[in-house]
């Protein structure tokens, strides 16, 4: 269930993933399509507050994004003394229902997505794991509408939210300082009734 046809989707966890996730902030560039606050360097402490367990009732999925190794059979079969985590490998990148609070009233989710490594980008990994999350979302987790935000110069995230039915329903003008520009904020979201269309459509 936790996986596409390249990928597995396994919780993220602070022994395995702690040192991946503060070399990732130390990522500026893609600090920079992520977070709004200032760039600043990430120290082990500061990362493991991803780990924190969060209120009840505000604590959707967070999923390490891993590839499926060619030497694996799938789904694993573990051995006996195999540590789940570790067979399915470092992680690539974090998919992240709730990078801010869960609206569990209107079952509203914002969605985060990130492939990390920059040698996995643009092999459709991206595409995969986002559509996989919509179903899981709103097939599993009863979700009514998820939402995002977006930078306006962010093209390649913009194209796929668009191909994943993703709609822009508005524009926050001038509300992201970078590199001394200011940068608009395009807003989008897909809603339960639109997932179901275009999952039709995906499976015919
Ligand atoms: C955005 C991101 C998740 C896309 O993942 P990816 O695995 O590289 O994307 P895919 O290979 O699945 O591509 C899916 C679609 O995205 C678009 N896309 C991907 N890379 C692109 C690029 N460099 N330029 C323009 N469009 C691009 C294309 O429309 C592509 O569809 P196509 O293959 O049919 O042309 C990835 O670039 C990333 O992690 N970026 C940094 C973090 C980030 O920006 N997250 C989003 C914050 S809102």
């Amino acid at each position: 269930m936790f996986g596409t046809s390249r990928l597995i989707l396994r919780g993220l966890d602070q022994d395995a993933d702690l040192t991946a996730l503060v070399n990732w902030c130390g990522d500026a560039e893609t600090m920079a399509l992520m977070g709004r606050g200032p760039l600043v360097p990430t120290s082990r402490d500061q990362a493991k507050q991803f780990f924190l367990p969060r209120p009840t009732g505000q604590d959707l999925p967070l999923f390490a994004i891993c590839e499926k190794q060619p030497d694996r059979s799938y789904p694993l079969e573990l051995g006996a003394d195999e540590d789940y985590i570790k067979a399915c490998g470092p992680a690539i990148g974090i998919l992240n229902f709730q990078p801010v609070k869960f609206d569990y009233k209107n079952r509203i989710a914002t969605l985060g997505l990130v492939i990390q490594d920059k040698q996995h980008r643009g092999k459709g990994y991206g595409k995969e794991v986002l559509l996989w999350g919509l179903e899981y979302a709103f097939m599993e987790l009863g979700l009514h509408r998820m939402q995002l935000e977006v930078y306006s110069f962010n093209e390649p995230a913009i194209q796929l939210y668009r191909k994943a039915g993703f709609v822009e329903e508005g524009r926050m003008r001038k509300v992201y300082f970078k590199g001394g520009e200011w940068y608009d904020v395009i807003c989008m979201a897909i809603l339960e009734e639109e997932w179901m269309e275009l999952r039709k459509k995906l499976q015919k």
